[in-house]
């Protein structure tokens, strides 16, 4: 006998034509996704006018998609989902590590190696000078040594090197290795915050919502070693006044931190500091990566 569709029996209709699905993982993201986008559109009592503009939106969204920018993971990020994964990927951990943030838009893969104690600034810089120090662990406090360090951030007027030059000309990134005690240290200096992109679909959205569409403060690192869960996080400075009100929810408490003046433990305690350990998980099997994002030239280069 023939079905009747209506509001609520097309939810059943359309898991039942899946139920074939041979990829059982596929099968188990495609069900609830399909039950919950029904259950939205019923709670919001979708128009046909409201879901076109939907539609128009995401299509709007993926054309403003090039080699340089993902305007689709801008949207990931500022609707939580983006810190939402990183939340389940940090709970199925084997064992409790620093937390993950998001990698953002700015990642470059090919970040210039250099020795701890190095300067990552290479370009005329009015910022403050600050040291960025402190050691990779694993959980039991044991330094990890050789572990990779890389680190980017935007500088002292909120803007990242993407943004200013020449895009095979690369300023504030670096690639460190810990010493034999787990140790790192490096110069920068003090990053500013900034408005994520604001001139594409995400940006009028944002807009719409009456949000100010900041970030506070960030310096942001990918830390791994063998045998160990890589960790892609980023530290925030508290004194920023979006601190507490991210646009793309990156901030959780254990990743705030300071600039601290005249530290005795700091390797170069005449200039102002940042100090922060990293703790690294034991990897698993299972672990995939915490990327939520990837230097957005691969993206697309994969798609
Ligand atoms: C960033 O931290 O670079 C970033 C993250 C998400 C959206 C925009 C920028
Ligand atoms: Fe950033």
């Amino acid at each position: 006998m023939l079905r009747a569709i209506d509001e609520n029996t097309i939810t059943d209709a359309a898991i039942e034509q899946m139920a074939d699905t041979p990829n059982p993982r596929l099968k188990q993201i495609m069900e609830p996704l399909v039950r919950h986008l029904h259950a939205w559109a019923r709670e919001a009592d979708l128009t046909p006018e409201e879901w076109l503009q939907g539609i128009s939106f995401l299509t709007a969204v993926g054309q403003k998609c090039t080699a340089f920018r993902q305007e689709f993971i801008l949207l990931s990020d500022t609707l939580g989902m983006s810190s939402l994964i990183n939340s389940l990927h940090d709970k199925r951990a084997a064992e409790a590590g620093t937390k993950s943030s998001l990698v953002g838009p700015f990642y470059r893969t090919d970040s210039p190696p250099m020795k701890l104690g190095d300067t990552i600034v290479t370009k005329p810089s009015n910022g403050v000078e600050v040291v960025l120090y402190g050691r990779v662990t694993d959980k039991t406090g044991k330094g990890v040594p050789n572990a990779s360090v890389e680190v980017w951030q935007p500088d002292e007027t909120g803007n990242y090197d993407l943004q200013k030059h020449d895009p095979s000309e690369m300023d504030l990134r670096g690639h460190f290795h810990t010493d034999s005690e787990g140790r790192y240290h490096l110069r920068t200096v003090a990053p500013l915050g900034y408005m994520i992109p604001m001139d594409g679909p995400v940006g009028d959205m944002i807009r719409a919502q009456k949000r100010h569409g900041y970030r506070p403060a960030h310096i942001h690192f990918i830390v791994g070693a063998p045998g160990y869960r890589e960790v892609v996080t980023a530290l925030y400075l508290g004194n920023d006044p979006h601190v507490d009100s991210d646009t793309v929810f990156g901030v959780t408490e254990s990743l705030v931190t300071s600039v601290k003046e005249k530290d005795p433990a700091s390797p170069i305690p005449s200039l102002p500091s940042i100090k922060f350990d990293f703790q690294l998980a034991a990897a698993t099997a299972k672990d995939m990566t915490g990327r939520v994002g990837a230097d957005p030239s691969q993206i697309v280069a994969k798609a």
